[in-house]
């Protein structure tokens, strides 16, 4: 996510917007850039990079003093990191800045609008269409905060908008809807920040905006509406985090808040890619439908979590579209000799788009005419760069180095994947697709479930926190949440976890089953009698020989109740997307399990966040 700060006071602004960014860098991000009203005009500048490139540009060629700012620490999702699409944007004119934080669904469509009454944007970004379309609001009714619910009454997605009027430098006029947003209240002075990070140094008390509001903050005055210009009211609250806790959201570690902010996440990996009635519109994929169309197989390449993806992937994938689909560690890849042509797509799913095990497999594939498609969670890294088409999975920065949300939002892409294939190729009807979509629509409330009953899941791991052995059982789309599930316990907790084909037991890995053996077991819904029944038998075997189970069974499962030792329900969700919900608890599991061995589970021992070397 981006960060954002604003101020308005009687300090310099530029010290304090820079130093908000600082604060907020931990947010992982692509650009920079600062906004100040100044003698009746907005100065500004932005560069791609790190803060320290902005710095330099400011040190070469200096802001005027300012007491009124704004800036923005950019994670790019519509739009390449470069100096053009970093933040702030501007309007026509020149005489409103805004910074911006989330997606703008309806962006092209304000564009095309735009565009056709003479306005000539820049970037390719949704944020400079919010900048245009305040000015065109702020020129008719000479006042930010009326422009500002004008606006934003226009806006379809999710934002944060903060914005400044270089002819009225006393205020600064933001809004919000499903994105964080939180004021600063200070003594004749007052801040607006993505997080209480950006103003933690300066005051503890805050103000929390809540949805669909808009605040206009001065020197001494804070005031809060409704986008129809109703008062409303924000809620106060004193920070009692220190910045470290601050960073975190309040979290212990970074992992923790990227598992709870997975409804977010799934929620954003979706927005604007169907138009509602189930058709599909990826419009990053830059392959023409009638190359889609001659598909003739697809193998989805990646390592580590990625790979599990690519797992879960291959189920629906052949499902909907009937194309084959093969799934390989992209690391042994290019070693075998694939079977590639340019009827091959070839799926690279990478959460930090720098895998080098994944870079060098998706050149070797495309030396063999192959068409590669990126599934990736950052803007402008290497192998989208070098890919025919990208997916971006919108996940937001993923700090911690276990991958949580980034898992979650690259089988949100997979899914997207295969349902426009299935359109494009004609193997599934629109109301089918649309049946699928509206089941993914309701994905971040059950995650959300499961997130609310954490405890019980931190509970367990309590109870197995001398355990120094657990397995994974999985069937079908269960079988990569398996394999999920226990590298997650060996990356965090550093124990001996492995995951299997709950069929494969009786061909070898029963033999490890032994008295109080903890071993999860990810149960298919119901409807798949054929699966649901032989993951019940597996179960009976196990425990008949001693082992604990802990079986993770949708809602009503009584077959399977009895003989369960710790029951963790799931949703009640279709066969293909159960990996979403199921793969959660496990996170939660090995979460708690290693923090409560007192590691780190931000930076495991021995693990990068991306291997960068083969
Ligand atoms: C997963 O928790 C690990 N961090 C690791 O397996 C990771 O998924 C793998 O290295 C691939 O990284 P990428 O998605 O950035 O390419």
């Amino acid at each position: 996510m981006c960060g954002i700060v604003g101020y308005v006071g009687d300090k310099q602004a530029e010290i304090v917007v820079i130093e908000g960014l600082r604060r907020l860098e931990y947010r992982g991000y692509d650009s920079a850039g600062i906004a100040l009203v100044n003698d009746g005009d907005i100065v500004s500048d932005k560069r791609a990079g790190k803060l320290a490139n902005l710095e330099k540009a400011i040190k070469e060629s200096p802001l005027p003093p300012s007491t009124t700012g704004i800036g923005h620490t950019r994670w790019a999702t519509h739009g390449a990191p470069n100096d053009v699409n970093a933040h702030p944007h501007l309007g026509r004119t020149g005489r409103v800045a805004v910074v911006h934080n989330g997606i703008i669904e309806n962006f092209a469509k304000l564009r095309e609008e735009l565009e056709r009454t003479g306005h000539g944007l820049r970037s390719e970004t949704d944020t400079e269409v919010a900048a245009h379309l305040l000015e065109v609001a702020l020129d008719e009714s000479g006042n930010l905060t009326t422009a500002m619910q004008v606006a934003c009454r226009q806006l379809e997605g999710t934002f944060t908008l903060v914005a400044v009027d270089g002819q009225d430098p006393d205020r600064v006029v933001a809004a919000r809807r499903n994105s964080p947003l939180v004021v600063g209240l200070g003594e004749g002075e007052n801040f607006l920040g993505s997080d209480v990070a950006a103003f933690i140094e300066h005051t503890r008390e805050a103000l929390e905006l809540g949805q669909d509001q808009v605040v206009t903050i001065t020197r001494d005055d804070v005031q809060v509406t409704d986008f129809d210009g109703n008062r409303a009211e924000g809620k106060h609250y004193h920070v009692d985090w220190d910045l470290s806790a601050a960073e975190k959201d309040g979290y212990d570690w970074f992992m923790r808040k990227e598992i709870f902010e997975q409804p977010r996440a799934v929620a954003d990996a979706l927005l604007g890619r169907h138009d509602g009635a189930g058709l599909l519109q990826l419009d990053e994929v830059r392959i023409t439908e009638d190359e889609l169309r001659d598909i003739d197989k697809i193998v989805i390449i990646g390592c580590g979590t990625a790979n599990y993806a690519g797992l879960v992937a291959k189920y629906a994938i052949e499902h909907w579209t009937r194309i084959p689909c093969e799934v390989e560690l992209a690391h042994e890849f290019r070693y075998r000799d694939p079977i590639l042509t340019r009827h091959t797509l070839v799926v690279a799913i990478s959460q930090s788009g720098e895998t080098a095990d994944t870079l060098m497999a998706i050149r070797y594939a495309r030396r063999q005419r192959a068409k590669v498609l990126a599934i990736c969670n950052t803007n402008g890294s290497t192998i989208p760069r070098e890919s025919d088409a990208v997916i971006y999975t919108h996940a937001g920065p993923e700090i911690g180095v276990a991958s949580t949300k980034g898992f979650l939002t690259q089988l949100i892409a997979c899914y997207l994947l295969g349902l426009y294939l299935a359109q494009v190729r004609g193997t599934k009807y629109g109301d089918e697709i649309a049946a699928v979509v509206h089941e993914l629509e309701k994905m971040p409330a059950h995650v959300q479930r499961i997130l609310d009953d954490a405890e019980s899941v931190y509970k367990l791991a309590r109870q197995l926190a001398g355990a120094r052995s657990v397995l994974f059982l999985g069937r079908h789309a269960g079988f990569p949440v398996a394999l999920e599930g226990a590298l997650k316990l060996k990356e965090l907790a550093y124990i001996h976890a492995e995951g299997f084909a709950a069929g494969e037991l009786k061909h070898g890995p029963i033999a490890l089953i032994e008295e109080g053996l903890p071993v999860f077991c990810v149960v298919p819904p119901q409807g798949r009698d054929q699966l649901h029944a032989k993951m019940i038998s597996a179960i009976q075997e196990i425990r008949a020989r001693g082992a604990q189970t802990l079986v993770l069974a949708e809602e009503g499962d009584d077959e399977v109740a009895p003989y369960a030792d710790v029951t963790i329900t799931l949703p009640v969700v279709p066969t293909l997307l159960q990996p979403i919900v199921a793969t959660v608890p496990l996170q939660l599991f090995a979460c708690e399990l290693a923090t409560n061995m007192g590691h780190d589970v931000d930076q495991p021992r021995n693990l990068a966040k991306s291997v960068t070397v083969e």
